[in-house]
């Protein structure tokens, strides 16, 4: 049977529309997909939009619209988004479809009749921003005596009846769970915070509002709105077809992978274990938090005027040198700032240079010294078995870096293979054999297009698009692009397509 992996990103808010840190969690996320689904996974891969809330309800208000309307049209340009960025999502859920609506308020219920809810009255500070409730020793004071919440933004008070989740009872049952899972939550900064916010002492969490219309009524109370991050966290279930026992995508839970921003590490590390155990749900294996991008070394915001919109950002860089730009600048879990000259950088020395000059000499020889064929194999020396050893252990290297959640570091393992592979093409001079040693010269370019070929394969969840035509060029038909097919050479003979260029050179 083969395994199931079932991986989700955040769902945005639509208040807004997408931009490059958007754009960010969701390819962290397709790389991962992707790459499960090349070790032979069966793999489901979800985002969405989380639509409800008073954040969204006020967004619709100023642009003179229902929050349904606007809804949709934001919504639309989120998954618009996921497409032109090749997000291989195998289903978009949206909060306001009916059958999540459903399965929230079953969730609900079924939290209920475990004796987890009450009705109370709130009292406290509440962001809207952040759709977050802050207690009072957690928000920044002003000279001027003014409150704000730790991010910065607002805090309203608010004093409404509202529906209250035990999480007191969960503080206990949470810090045992981290203990007995230590790889359920990182990177290990995050889960430092998160498990001392909960030694901290956990309140009773208020999750229903009264105040403003756009939720999910709760069941049997219609003058109450679900809090949205209770409907919000519901959407990895419903997806799956919750409270449907027997919807065949239920197998999928639990969740291998939640991969979220560090800023909502707690509704995902906190309020959600503690739902779930609530209603004696399984929990998922683990959460992820990916850091923060700055722009130009700011923060991007609407009213700085630098929110980069990654439509923008595709008409001067290819999509696979924004992939990897992102993937490649910091070691995942850590923030890092977007620059146009870094990016130009990481594309020309390590895309343009390193892999793409490699291809290209590699193949230009072929086309033109082996007649365009895969030349025969022969006799391997000590350094081509050496070349060769360090490409085959590529998948079994890059799922252990992926299982840890290391994005940057499985594209460091890659990039020494190619630097390996660039010092070999040097030192044995393939160019020179021709007339002294044909062979030979055949042994050593057959040699590069199989590194050529293992290195493609295993960079096909990060950059997709030129890895597709990379293997194309080297002869790999698509039905042989699996890591498991690189346990089968590529017949000699094999005629290879005219070489062409990989990645553009960009000028600063
Ligand atoms: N709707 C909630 C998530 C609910 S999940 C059940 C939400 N939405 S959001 O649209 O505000 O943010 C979605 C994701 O985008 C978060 O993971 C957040 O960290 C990420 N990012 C938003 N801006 C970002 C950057 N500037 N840089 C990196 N990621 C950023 O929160």
């Amino acid at each position: 049977m083969t395994s199931r992996f079932y991986i989700t990103t955040p769902i945005y808010y639509v208040n807004g529309a997408p931009h490059i840190g958007h754009a960010y969690t969701s390819i962290a996320a397709d790389v991962i997909a992707r790459f499960y689904r090349l070790s032979g996974y069966d793999v489901f891969f979800l985002t969405g939009t989380d639509e409800h809330g008073q954040k969204v309800e006020q967004a619709a208000k100023n642009a003179g619209l229902t929050p349904r309307v606007f809804a949709d049209k934001v919504s639309a340009d989120f998954r618009n988004m996921a497409d032109v960025m090749h997000i291989s999502y195998d289903a978009f859920i949206r909060t306001t479809d009916p059958y999540h609506i459903t399965s929230a308020q079953a969730l609900w219920r079924r939290v209920a009749e475990k004796g987890f809810i009450y009705l109370g009255a709130y009292e406290g500070w509440y962001c809207v921003r952040d759709e977050c409730f802050y207690s009072e020793n957690e928000l920044v004071m002003t000279p001027e005596g003014e409150r704000y919440a730790p991010t910065g933004a607002s805090v309203e008070w608010l004093k409404e009846p509202s529906y209250f989740f035990r999480l007191s009872a969960f503080q206990d049952k949470l810090l045992d769970f981290y203990e007995r899972h230590p790889d359920f939550l990182g990177p290990q900064g995050v889960r430092n915070e998160i498990v001392s916010f909960v030694k901290q002492g956990l309140k009773d969490l208020s999750i229903s509002r009264t105040t403003f219309q756009w939720g999910i009524p709760v069941p049997d109370d219609e003058q109450h709105v679900m809090y949205v991050w209770f409907d919000a966290l519901t959407n990895y279930l419903s997806a799956l077809g919750y409270p449907h026992e027997t919807d065949p995508r239920m197998a999928y839970w639990p969740a291998e992978l939640h991969l979220v921003g560090k800023d909502i590490a707690r509704f995902h590390a906190v309020y959600w274990p503690a739902f779930l155990m609530a209603a004696g749900i399984e929990l998922p294996r683990k959460i992820f938090a990916n850091g923060w991008w700055t722009v130009e070394g700011q923060k991007m915001s609407k009213s700085l005027g630098n929110v980069v919109n990654p439509y923008d950002l595709l008409q001067e860089f290819s999509l696979d040198s924004i992939r990897f730009f992102l993937l490649r600048e910091v070691p995942f879990g850590g923030d890092s700032d977007l620059s146009r000259k870094a990016l130009i950088t990481r594309n020309n020395v390590e895309l343009a240079n390193d892999l793409g000059n490699l291809a290209q000499r590699t193949l230009s020889l072929v086309a033109r010294n082996c007649g365009g064929l895969m030349p025969e194999r022969g006799h391997k020396t000590e350094e081509d078995l050496k070349l060769l050893g360090q490409v085959n252990i590529l998948p079994k290297l890059l799922e252990l870096q992926l299982k840890r959640c290391a994005l940057t570091d499985a594209l460091e393992e890659v990039w020494k293979v190619i630097r390996a592979a660039n010092v070999y093409i040097t030192r044995q001079e393939p160019w020179a054999l021709r007339k002294v040693d044909p062979v030979r010269m055949a042994n050593v370019l057959g040699v590069l297009l199989e590194a050529l070929r293992g290195i493609a394969t295993v960079l096909q969840p990060f950059m997709p698009e030129s890895m597709a035509r990379l293997l194309d060029q080297l002869g790999v038909s698509d039905d042989e692009r699996l890591f498991s097919a690189l346990n089968t050479p590529i017949p000699a003979g094999r005629s290879l397509p005219a070489p062409q260029g990989l990645f553009p050179r960009y000028t600063e």
